[in-house]
């Protein structure tokens, strides 16, 4: 059996499902995402598992990668989704998801979008405000068409992760607050075309205190018991995403601790779960190849100047956050030295990786980010008028091409010089 994901072979070269990422780079040029199916379903077979023993399913989170190939392959798994948009909505409409599956959420619904989703008749719609309420029931009365309503309660919870991804607290823009549910629940119960489905919950993203989660996963509960005590139908709740990802090691998770709390409070309950996982399902099937284009030292630092930049995967200057670089071809030969990997981009916030310790590298040679699946290609901005990167799948041994990537005439095309 195959060493599942990206290893090394008897040459030291990274390959993925035996084909040489070398290989993909002459094929397909850089900067290139490359996503190995086998940790997508592994991955997805262990949330599975996990939330087996409370019959509860999966949403996969759409935004963390939106890719059609990629929204069709997990969908196939049997995966439904958590769509925020219109447009992620008609992405998994388009590879064949049943909408029976698909969850709304999301702060901002615009009204055609909130009309476009109850035309299609998809499971449920996540509300994040009365006023957002009001618009849906003025949209079902007007179509004379019925929609499943949760909410989504925001229970005051710090996430204790970086705080631009932190949404359960107060202070955020998310959710309704705990102590409005009563009041809005009851609203949606007492309007014709509305049913009051049940709950959700969401507090944050790259979340690793697994008591944060029961803590919120209990107030929810608690709260969908009090509604169901005063008369209400509470049957869904929803508990969201944010399971966190290991960038260091790059392990799959085992969530054995989602199970562990998913199971203690909810297997004698009659309640439907689910859970909307982005990162933690996707995050570690992905890598990022991009060229050296050039070195230079200075008197203080040593520089990889590379032709991926923060247009390609933002996180490292927008979080802060860490992704392993590794040679695409490793040479033990080699001393190590201490580097800044940086991309082309006019702003020095550009960089994927600082004094970072890594074996001597050339111009002309490749760098493997990894842990690129999830938030990277979908953060992508043509900033500097560059183009965005390729995208292949791998599955099954061979290599998908999934996107290519938009030429610079393209870009330069979509725009329109004014006649005045
Ligand atoms: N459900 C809702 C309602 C969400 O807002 C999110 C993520 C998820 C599920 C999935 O969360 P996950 O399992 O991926 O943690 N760009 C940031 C992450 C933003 C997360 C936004 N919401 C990053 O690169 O770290």
């Amino acid at each position: 059996m195959n060493k599942l994901g990206f290893v090394r072979d008897l040459d030291n070269n990274l390959s993925v499902q035996n084909i040489s990422v070398n290989y993909l780079v002459k094929k397909y040029g850089t900067p290139l995402f490359i996503y190995d199916s086998k940790i997508i379903e592994t991955t997805y077979q262990k949330i599975n598992k996990a939330i087996k023993p409370v019959n509860g399913k999966i949403h996969y989170a759409v935004k963390a990668n939106d890719n059609l190939g990629l929204i069709k392959f997990i969908s196939e798994l049997g995966s439904g989704a958590d769509v925020v948009s219109i447009g992620e909505l008609q992405k998994c409409l388009k590879v064949g998801m049943d909408p029976k599956k698909i969850i709304f959420s999301g702060v901002g619904k615009d009204v055609n979008e909130i009309e476009y989703a109850i035309s299609k008749n998809i499971k449920q719609i996540n509300i994040e405000s009365k006023e957002e309420l009001v618009d849906i029931i003025d949209i079902t009365t007007k179509l004379k068409k019925n929609a499943n309503i949760a909410l989504r309660v925001n229970l005051d919870i710090n996430a204790q992760t970086h705080k631009k991804i932190s949404t359960g607290d107060e202070n955020s823009k998310f959710g309704i607050s705990f102590k409005d549910v009563p009041d809005i629940y009851n609203i949606v119960t007492n309007s014709e075309y509305l049913t009051p489905f049940g709950l959700a919950v969401h507090i944050g993203s790259q979340i690793f205190n697994y008591k944060i989660f029961a803590k919120a996963y209990k107030q929810l509960k608690n709260l969908a018991k009090n509604l169901i005590e005063n008369g209400f139908p509470v049957k869904y709740l929803d508990l969201g995403g944010g399971f966190g990802v290991d960038y260091k090691n790059i392990l799959i998770n085992d969530f054995k601790e989602l199970k562990k709390i998913t199971t203690n409070l909810f297997i004698n309950e009659n309640f439907d779960i689910s859970v909307e996982p982005g990162r933690s399902l996707v995050a570690n099937s992905g890598i990022l190849i991009t060229k050296i284009i050039r070195t230079k030292l200075t008197k203080k630092k040593n520089f990889l100047i590379v032709d991926a930049g923060m247009n390609n995967l933002i996180r490292p200057t927008l979080y802060n956050a860490f992704h392993e670089i590794i040679p695409l071809s490793l040479n033990n030969d080699r001393e190590c030295e201490q580097v800044d990997i940086v991309g082309p981009i006019c702003e020095t916030g550009d960089f994927f990786a600082l004094n970072r310790k890594i074996q001597k590298m050339y111009k002309n040679e490749f760098l493997a980010i990894m842990s690129a699946g999830a938030y990277g290609s979908v953060m992508k901005s043509n900033y500097n008028t560059r183009p965005d990167a390729s995208e292949v799948f791998i599955y099954n041994n061979k290599d998908y091409l999934l996107k290519k990537k938009h030429s610079v005439e393209k870009i330069i095309n979509s725009e329109i010089i004014p006649k005045i």
